[in-house]
């Protein structure tokens, strides 16, 4: 029976974080998955993360269901850390649900599409993160895709997105990274942006942002400008979020499906509709990584050292940033100086399949094939070598 499933390829993510374990060479270098690392190379938990579990050890007496839409004070809390006091969050135009990660929220936001939508295409840019991908095609959502880079993939293709923008059809969908572009780095700037949301406005298209990075380009607020100003201008819209990265809850699976509606009654159709799809997915979602995101976000003190480390890890990436084009440039000249332009976590750098297996193979340097790394893989100690 179980001869005939098909083989399917490694994922090209994980497989690799596999393969890096299992190098015995001790000046093996990680660039691969998206998760954070200090200049010991370790991902710690943070320090405002721990004092919210203590806590939460301490007062927790029951381990009863959450509701479908998960912990209360958590779903606020995100949909004021998203929206700021924009009238849309401050009349309720909104539902906020909470999920198993952003990959959940994005799985039902495909579920979505595909119940709801049928005809609807969604749009994404390619590269993009290589499970969107997965996730909207195994939910038979219709793809199709425009280049988000130009043919040295070192800059941005405006011109292809403006161009699907006017290919779109009314009721469209458009996968957008709202800050951080993963894999690429290379975000939209704030004008182009406006002429998205032109053409938002005039086909009814339906923006789905995902958003996994808020506060790893420049902070908290501006980071998610695309999402306020959306909802300014009274859009309806969709965001998946991930406390991945900004809480470094990696494991404990907290995200969000928030969606932005013309009003609150809409809302709560949207809310109840997309908890059906939930119910019948995994039921409901766990309990721990939300009760920490909520505990931290709901008191002052915790919220302000939560603010002031995930500054410490911006910052940690921004400084190995500029020190890896110091190095490259002072051996190979200017060549890598479009790195400068990218923004948080990640890193195009324009290598090719080839040179990343070589690398990896000869020197135990590990990146993505598309030639992504992790900024916060570098230290002080790897990056002679590296470069
Ligand atoms: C990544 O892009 O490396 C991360 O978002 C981790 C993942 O799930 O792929």
């Amino acid at each position: 029976m179980f001869e005939s499933i098909p083989k399917v390829p490694p994922d090209p993510i994980f497989s690799l974080v596999d393969r890096f374990r299992a190098d015995p060479n001790p000046d093996k270098i990680n660039l691969t998955v998206g998760v954070y690392q200090n200049e010991q190379s370790q991902t710690p938990v943070m320090r405002c993360v721990k004092q919210a579990e203590e806590r939460l050890l301490e007062q927790e007496n029951t381990k009863n269901y959450l509701g479908i839409g998960g912990l209360e004070a958590f779903d606020r809390a995100t949909a004021a850390l998203l929206l700021g006091e924009t009238q849309a969050f401050e009349n309720n135009c909104y539902t906020c649900i909470q999920t198993p990660g952003g990959t959940g929220a994005l799985r039902i936001a495909a579920e979505y599409l595909d119940k709801l939508r049928p005809s609807a295409k969604l749009w994404i840019g390619l590269p993009t993160w290589a499970n969107h991908m997965n996730i909207f095609s195994q939910a038979n959502v219709q793809i199709s895709h425009y280049d988000y880079l130009d043919k040295s993939k070192t800059a941005l293709n405006f011109e292809s997105l403006v161009e699907a923008l006017d290919e779109s059809t009314e009721g469209d969908a458009f996968l957008f990274h709202t800050c951080c572009h993963n894999p690429s780095g290379f975000d939209l700037a704030v004008d182009q942006w406006e002429i998205i949301f032109g053409f938002v406005r005039e086909r009814n298209l339906l923006p789905i942002f995902d958003c996994a990075y808020q506060g790893f380009r420049e902070s908290l607020e501006t980071d998610v400008f695309p999402l306020r100003r959306m909802a300014e201008l009274g859009s309806e819209f969709l965001i998946c979020s991930s406390n991945s990265k900004n809480f470094g809850l990696y494991a404990e699976r907290v995200g969000a499906l928030t969606g932005v509606c013309k009003d609150a009654a809409a809302a709560d159709k949207l809310g109840a509709y997309l908890k059906s799809l939930i119910r019948a997915i995994y039921s409901n979602p766990p309990k721990h990584g939300a009760g920490i995101v909520a505990t931290v976000l709901d008191d002052p003190g915790l919220r302000e050292s939560w603010h002031a480390e995930l500054e410490e890890v911006r910052n940690r990436i921004g400084s190995m940033r500029r020190l890896l084009v110091d190095k490259l440039s002072q051996q190979l000249g200017d060549q890598f100086n479009f790195m400068l332009q990218q923004n948080g976590m990640f890193s195009f750098t324009g290598l090719t399949p080839a040179e990343v297996d070589q690398l990896r193979e000869e020197h135990s340097i590990y990146m993505l094939r598309s030639g992504r790394v992790n900024v916060a893989g570098v230290n002080q100690d790897n990056v002679d070598r590296l470069c």
